[in-house]
């Protein structure tokens, strides 16, 4: 057996084929086939996306053992995601992940992505964060502040209660014509806008639960309110309605971290998902670190949004416990963790 060892991983939890390959913490390749299909529909369609990762799964996975120059009889084991996401997306995954790794006689891995999300920290040349930590993991289906014990014991101190902020970001860009997904499209765009221009309030929600309904809601109507005033009202304001939307997104993250921070006395503090590459997120974190003392640490940008590096990660701390897992394992769509 190769020491370290050698990890494939299969990444389909969503609308992003990703296939990857490690040798422990070095990643070799991580391949990811973006499905620009959903772009037509302002969303991912499901039944689209999952099509999309069968004819994509075996073209990802040849490249991504040609980049790493590796051949499948040098490999481990393989890692793929078996939730939470959409289920025939994951179908893909899994199936096609259990039956390679079968055939080439190595163990396969399920990993949660949520955790793999938190797990991308471990990947590359970067020093680990020690533990414990905190991790804020912000992506287009969850946004949740999980307590991180060691690389395997985790759990969510709080959480969205109704959208995710990358919902909300590609929610908001959607009411202002934007393509998807929003979120990149809102931070370049806040770039050059003034965040205090247009003001939104805080919902009021209890502990370390979030919630991001109310606040899209309220940016719809004032959406609406512009534009009848002025029917150019969002392309004339668009720079700063990105900034203020932002602001508020970020706002609310950032006063429920410190929260955590306070009520955990952990300031060890990271974040991932796909929202965690957005600029002023980074930047108000970064100044919030100098404010208050923490120590922060911020994936590359590769490792933010859905990639399968991660997942090899995640299935490398799982094939590190010597744990030995089933082949009947099935795609769980609303997987929580432990
Ligand atoms: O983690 P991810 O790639 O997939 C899920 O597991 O959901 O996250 C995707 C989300 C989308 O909502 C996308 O708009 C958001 O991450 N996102 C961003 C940025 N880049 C991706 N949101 C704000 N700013 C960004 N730069
Ligand atoms: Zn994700």
């Amino acid at each position: 057996m190769p020491h370290p060892p050698l990890i494939l991983a299969i990444e389909s939890s969503c609308d992003d084929t990703g296939v990857a390959v490690i040798r422990g913490h070095e990643v070799l390749s991580n391949v990811i086939a973006n499905q620009s299909v959903h772009e037509n529909y302002g969303g991912v369609v499901p039944e689209l996306a999952s099509r999309a990762h069968a004819q994509n799964i075996v073209p990802a996975l040849a490249e991504a053992l040609k980049i790493a120059e590796v051949l499948p009889n040098e490999l481990t084991a393989v890692a793929y995601t078996c939730g939470p996401g959409l289920m025939g997306s994951l179908h893909v995954g899994v199936a096609f992940a259990k039956s390679w790794a079968w055939a080439n006689g190595i163990p396969s891995i399920p990993v949660n992505h949520m955790q793999a999300h938190v797990l991308a920290h471990f990947l590359g040349p970067n020093p680990d964060p020690g533990f414990p930590f905190l991790c804020l993991t912000v992506s287009g289906g969850h946004t949740q502040l999980v307590k991180v014990v060691s690389a395997l014991d985790m759990s969510v101190i709080g959480e969205t209660r109704d959208d995710a902020a990358g919902e909300a970001f590609d929610k908001v860009a959607k009411l202002m014509g934007l393509p998807y997904p929003g979120g990149p499209v809102l931070d370049r765009l806040a770039r050059d806008g003034n965040p205090n221009k247009f003001r939104f309030s805080k919902p009021r929600v209890s502990g370390l639960d979030m919630s991001f309904s109310g606040l899209k809601t309220q940016i719809w109507q004032f959406l609406q309110h512009g534009q009848q005033e002025d029917p150019r009202f969002v392309e004339a304001n668009q720079s700063d309605i990105a900034a203020s939307v932002q602001a508020s997104i970020i706002g609310i993250l950032l006063e429920k971290l410190e929260g955590a921070v306070t009520q955990t006395g952990i300031a060890e503090v990271a974040i991932a998902g796909g929202v965690s590459a957005n600029s002023g997120l980074r930047k108000a974190l970064f100044s919030n670190a100098e404010r208050l003392g923490w120590k922060v640490h911020i994936p590359p940008f590769e490792f933010c949004t859905d990639n399968a590096a991660m997942v090899a990660m995640a299935g490398l701390k799982l094939f590190e416990t010597g744990r030995s897992f089933p082949l009947d394992i099935e795609p769980m769509p609303r997987l929580k963790f432990n």
